[in-house]
């Protein structure tokens, strides 16, 4: 990564500088949903947005062929290296494989500005967890949206992202 400068995008990016705008001037949560084939280059564009855009930011990668145990794991591991949380020693690492608890600890670590949290590959997730869309729209309806975060999804098409995104 990053051997190739990177090329063009500039709608792309306007479009998602446009929504963090958003999320800064009201304060609230925004969820959007970034589909499209392999390689087209949706995790590269999103990166670049994020080394961009200034603001506190976890980008996560699922993993195809992860346990829950291990993606949460990996979910609390990469949160806490990140830029993200204010306290990186508040964020504890979840053993149990629930999501619910995930989401929880990720939304204790948000802080109160603006910031951007990316889920990569989230069809894996899916895939290993029947209880990941539930956990992710739940957390998402109750805390999540409440914090001024820009939340992207990316991978193929998904009812979830349907419905956050709606
Ligand atoms: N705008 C761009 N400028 C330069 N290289 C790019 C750009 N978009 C994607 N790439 C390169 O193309 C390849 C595939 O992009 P990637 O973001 O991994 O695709 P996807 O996440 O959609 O599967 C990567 O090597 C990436 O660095
Ligand atoms: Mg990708």
């Amino acid at each position: 990564m990053g051997a190739v400068p990177f090329i063009g995008r500039r709608r792309e990016l306007a479009a998602l500088t446009k929504r963090l705008d958003r999320v800064s001037r009201t304060g609230a949560g925004s969820a959007m949903a970034i589909r499209g084939r392999r390689q087209v280059g949706k995790s590269r564009l999103v990166q670049e947005f994020c080394d961009r855009a200034g603001v506190p930011y976890l980008f996560f990668t699922a993993t195809k062929g992860m346990s829950p145990v291990e993606a949460v794991a990996e979910f609390c591991a990469e949160l806490r290296e990140s830029c993200l949380p204010a306290d990186p020693e508040q964020v504890v690492r979840v053993t149990s494989g629930s999501w619910p608890e995930a989401f929880r600890v990720l939304h204790a670590a948000i802080p109160p500005t603006p910031s951007v949290v990316v889920v990569d590959e989230m069809p894996w997730l899916t895939e290993q967890d029947d209880l990941f869309d539930g956990a992710l729209q739940t957390a998402w309806d109750r805390l999540l949206s409440v914090k001024p975060v820009l939340l992207l999804l990316l991978g193929s098409d998904l009812h979830l992202m349907e419905r956050l995104t709606a």
